[in-house]
């Protein structure tokens, strides 16, 4: 008997009832904490849900849900939805599945229940070829539940796993995560942090103290900043959580709502397509840099660039675009750093982006001008042979379609790499500027002519003289396009309607991988 208690009888009361359930889940963990959170400019986890989502849409599952535990004294310590919120809701009318966890409750950490109610709405998600966003503000696993948190964590990785290429998974950080609130996020396509006030960290400084006697700050184990720029484990920044929230709004403006559809296409009225601005980016002296987005802005339709990864390996540039209103991934060298060299960091960059976009029926258009491969010890011992194989690996695998134009350098085992013809490109443009050879020319003449070099009355007049005639051959786009592994030589300007055509000719393309479980993409 519930002694004491009014036991709701009319259906006036029970209505009465849900009514003030629903007011102390709102409340989250409390009035007192969520106006704490405003002094430290942090949003609550339903304010967030808010900003994200469009006006009205958002439908919760799972409030009244409550923690199961009894140990060291959460048997009087309950808090309605149990420190996330969950539901469905639209962003720009198209459907998405979310949870937003509440830091007020228990640090935000993982209970069992807590991960029964993200799984559930992830089922729904993969049931329904929907999105998954995810807000973490998670201290982890819950440390008083023990296993079962554990184990709810990696009923949530399982998962993610599962989801992986299916649907989208976005992670956005919002507060201090750690434990499993980073490696479910790993798993994930895309992670984005808010500057100053979220951190990932498997450990967190605590622990990093007690264990390595390293004292560090929040910001410098996991900060925003370290992740965009060092580890390269945040796709995207944002100056605060709003901003985030519009980023992340328009990052699902490019992507489909599962793998087997296509993203949305914008409107678009084809006019006049040559861009003149296009024909003075590259310099006339070929070790001259140029800022490679100056070719992709115009090249693709005005201010439709979002990169991705901006602040990390940034000799390789990375994003989604729109060409004639369509989604494409966009992969280009970046002259104006390191002169576009590829090394470990750039390859794996360059790698997961282009599997993301295979994997969701996004075309790949790439930009080439690339001197090689970065030499050196550091690279060689940082496995510069596996990270490099995984941008090739990345690329042969890709079965959407892809379209390459070489604007300046393609030397090497790098003119192979990024998107040749000989690894399934559909279609190869390149500028009358294109190199493509083994080396550049002074290096090629140094090996191949050491000895007319060093015999010569004047060596260094007979160096510039063999370097001369090896540019004259090979230098150019021409003895590649001979051999048709470039399908036409075009001018900058006629860039963009050349590609919007190739694009609309291998809108239909459908290609097909050998039969297999799954391949081994160098790890
Ligand atoms: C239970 C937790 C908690 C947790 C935080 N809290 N983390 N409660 N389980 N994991 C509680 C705190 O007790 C505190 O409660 C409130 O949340 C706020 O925490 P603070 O420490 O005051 O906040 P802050 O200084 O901002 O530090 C945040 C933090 C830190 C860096 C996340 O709380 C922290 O280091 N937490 C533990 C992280 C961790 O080791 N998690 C387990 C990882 S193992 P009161 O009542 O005082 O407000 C894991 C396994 C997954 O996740 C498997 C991975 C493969």
């Amino acid at each position: 008997m519930n002694k004491g208690k009014h036991i709701p009888v009319t259906n006036e009361e029970k209505r009465q009832r849900l009514q003030r359930k629903r007011v102390e889940a709102l409340a989250g963990g409390g009035e007192a904490r969520i106006e704490a959170q405003h002094a430290k400019h942090k949003l609550t986890a339903r304010e967030r849900l808010h900003y994200l989502l469009d006006r009205g849409s958002f439908e919760e599952i799972g409030s009244f849900v409550k923690h199961r535990s009894t140990d060291f004294g959460l048997d009087k310590q309950h808090y309605l939805g149990d420190g996330v919120i969950t539901g469905y809701g639209t962003i720009n009318g198209r459907l998405v599945y979310v949870f937003s966890q509440d830091f007020t409750v228990f640090g935000g950490s993982l209970s069992e229940t807590h991960a029964e109610k993200i799984c559930k709405i992830m089922d729904l998600a993969m049931k329904n070829g929907a999105p998954v966003i995810g807000l973490n503000d998670s201290g982890g696993a819950r440390i008083q539940e023990g296993v079962v948190s554990l184990g709810g964590y990696a009923d949530i990785f399982y998962r993610n796993t599962l989801a992986s290429g299916v649907i989208p998974q976005i992670s956005a950080i919002m507060g201090p995560c750690a434990g499993g609130a980073v490696y479910s996020p790993a798993i994930t396509d895309f992670i984005m942090m808010v500057e100053d006030t979220s951190y990932m960290f498997v450990t967190g400084p605590n622990v990093v103290k007690t264990v390595t006697n390293e004292e560090v700050s929040s910001e410098d184990l996991g900060g925003a900043s370290v992740h965009s720029s060092k580890s390269g484990v945040a796709h995207f920044t944002a100056a605060n959580e709003i901003g985030l929230m519009e980023d992340l709004r328009k990052l699902l403006s490019y992507i489909p709502q599962n793998c087997e559809e296509h993203a949305p296409l914008s409107e678009y009225r084809m006019s006049d397509e040559v861009r003149d601005s296009l024909k003075d980016i590259v310099p006339d002296n070929p070790n001259q840099p140029y800022d490679m987005r100056d070719v992709i802005n115009g090249v693709i339709d005005e201010e439709s660039f979002f990169e991705v990864h901006s602040a990390f390996a940034e000799n390789i540039v990375v994003g989604f675009g729109r060409l004639a209103g369509r989604s494409i991934g966009i992969i280009a060298n970046q002259p104006a750093f390191l002169a576009g060299v590829l090394d470990v960091k750039s390859s794996q960059k360059g790698a997961r982006f282009v599997r993301f976009c295979d994997a969701f029926n996004i075309p790949l258009l790439v930009f080439e001008d690339v001197p090689g491969f970065l030499p050196g010890t550091d690279q060689e011992w940082n496995a510069i042979i596996t990270n490099g194989a995984k941008l090739l690996y990345a690329f042969s695998e890709a079965t959407v379609p892809r379209v390459t134009v070489i604007t300046r350098k393609a030397y090497g085992g790098a003119y192979d790499v990024m998107n040749s013809k000989h690894i399934g490109a559909d279609m190869n443009f390149a500028w009358p500027s294109a190199e493509i050879a083994v080396m550049g020319a002074k290096g090629a003449a140094e090996i191949i002519f050491r000895r007319e070099i060093t015999s010569a009355e004047d060596p260094e007049a007979a160096w510039k003289e063999k370097e001369e005639e090896y540019a004259y051959i090979f230098a150019n786009p021409y003895r590649a396009a001979e051999r048709g592994f470039i399908d036409e030589v075009i001018m900058p300007e006629e860039t963009r309607v050349k590609l919007i055509k190739a694009f609309k000719m291998l809108e239909n393309k459908v290609d097909h991988l050998p039969k297999k479980k799954h391949g081994n993409i160098p790890l």
